[in-house]
């Protein structure tokens, strides 16, 4: 149980309610490092009643953080609760269902974020931003534009869970506690996500001596679907334990101005040969974000793989960047045109980042329907309340 006097510093938010969001909220708030943990929602009453039954776990969890919830408006009101908040968790936008690609979100999911992060900035202008929300490299990339933050201030949560799931998978196919298991992904979260084999060991020893290489790659295989797994059992919505734990562990490396290093979303500036992108890299987080990327020694296939992971991830980040000057009807046309792409993809067993960065004629009608940023951006229709969709 902790001390009544126990410290407290500092405010974080957590924009979107849903099984992300308030998972994440929960285990901030049983931190018991923070004074206030906000949870905020579109849907009326809904922040506020898990805040209300969060709060009623204190006496049991012994945590004296307090939560508090916020319905939020389309305009904006009730932003006012994140202000000050020193950590923002964008959880906010639509999971998958089974069959969606991470791509096939990204219409609905833009224009939320898009909306969040106008309003974050508007009212926590300090804070350090962890986007959560899919797809998330190009969810990222974005909410770094749309805030206009210092790169170093919006990272993006997907290395940590990827690299859980490795964790976990080598944990259960050799029968050893998951805490003795060291293993790494950087590159995207999705198909070009980039195993790193040479920093995988179960208590220290090389996995390649533990297990031979076609295992290897079936448990690779099995953590680049991992997401997908998950979504085909559940039916309706995506994980969120576990993608939680790392998105409250990265707060935490924050608040505390821990110096932790752990694999995230960040903005890569010439680490790797590699420039001008959001991507999967090991990071040293700190109380301003991200300290520095922090660049390890790569076997030549390894560098390679994230070479080729930067060039898909950042052909993607500029198509939602000229989207975002592009207007509505550009992104809907580029949103059908991802998912038809990611779908044939996967009917043909994957695809080379080339194949990935989407045919030429898009671009074309991209320019054609060119609006300005201002005329998207006031019109935002904003996203359909989306309702609990399992009990
Ligand atoms: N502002 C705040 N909350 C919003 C907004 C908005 N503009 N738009 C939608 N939301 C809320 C919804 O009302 C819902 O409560 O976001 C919540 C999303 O919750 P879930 O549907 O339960 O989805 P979740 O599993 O939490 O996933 C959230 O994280 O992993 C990603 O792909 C996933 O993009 C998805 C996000």
């Amino acid at each position: 149980m902790s001390q009544p006097d126990t410290p407290r510093r500092g405010k974080v938010a957590v924009i979107g309610a849903g099984f992300y969001g308030s998972t994440t909220a929960q285990r901030l708030a049983e931190y018991d490092i923070f004074e206030e943990v906000v949870l905020t929602d579109i849907i009326d009453g809904k922040p506020e009643g898990l805040a209300l039954d969060m709060n009623q776990s204190r006496p049991i969890e012994g945590f004296e953080t307090r939560v508090t919830g916020q319905t939020t408006g389309r305009s904006g009101d009730g932003y006012e609760a994140v202000a000050g908040s020193g950590i923002v968790v964008i959880t906010a936008g639509l999971p998958r269902k089974p069959g969606m690609s991470r791509m096939d979100l990204i219409e609905v999911n833009a224009k939320i974020v898009r909306d969040v992060v106008e309003n974050v900035v508007k009212h926590a202008p300090e804070a350090v931003l962890i986007v959560v929300s899919n797809p998330l490299d190009e969810m990222t990339a974005l909410a770094a534009k749309v805030s206009g933050f210092p790169s170093s201030r919006v990272m993006g949560q997907a290395g940590m869970l990827d690299t859980a799931r490795f964790s976990y998978f080598v944990a259960e196919k050799l029968g050893v506690p998951a805490g003795s298991v060291r293993t790494l992904t950087l590159g995207s979260h999705g198909d070009t996500m980039v195993p790193v084999p040479s920093a995988c060991s179960v208590s220290g020893r090389p996995l390649g001596e533990l297990l031979p290489a076609e295992e290897i790659d079936k448990l690779v295989t099995r953590t680049r679907n991992g997401g997908g797994e998950i979504v085909g059992l559940l039916k309706t919505g995506s994980a969120y334990y576990a993608p939680s734990a790392a998105a409250a562990r990265m707060a935490r490396a924050v608040a505390a101005d821990s110096g932790d290093v752990m694999p995230v979303c960040a903005w890569v500036d010439g680490e790797y040969g590699i420039s001008g992108v959001y991507l999967g890299v090991e990071a040293e987080i700190g109380s301003a974000g991200v300290r520095r990327v922090v660049q390890r020694d790569l076997s030549d296939t390894e560098l390679a793989a994230l070479r080729e992971a930067a060039e898909a991830v950042r052909a993607k980040q500029a198509d939602v960047a000229a989207l975002l000057r592009a207007g509505d009807a550009a992104l809907s046309r580029f949103a059908s045109a991802k998912a038809a792409l990611s779908r044939s993809c996967a009917s043909q067993g994957g695809a080379g980042p080339a194949r990935r960065r989407g045919p030429r004629h898009r671009r074309g009608r991209r320019h054609r329907t060119r609006r300005s940023r201002s005329d998207w951006m006031a019109r935002s229709p904003g996203p359909r309340p989306a309702g609990r969709r399992r009990a």
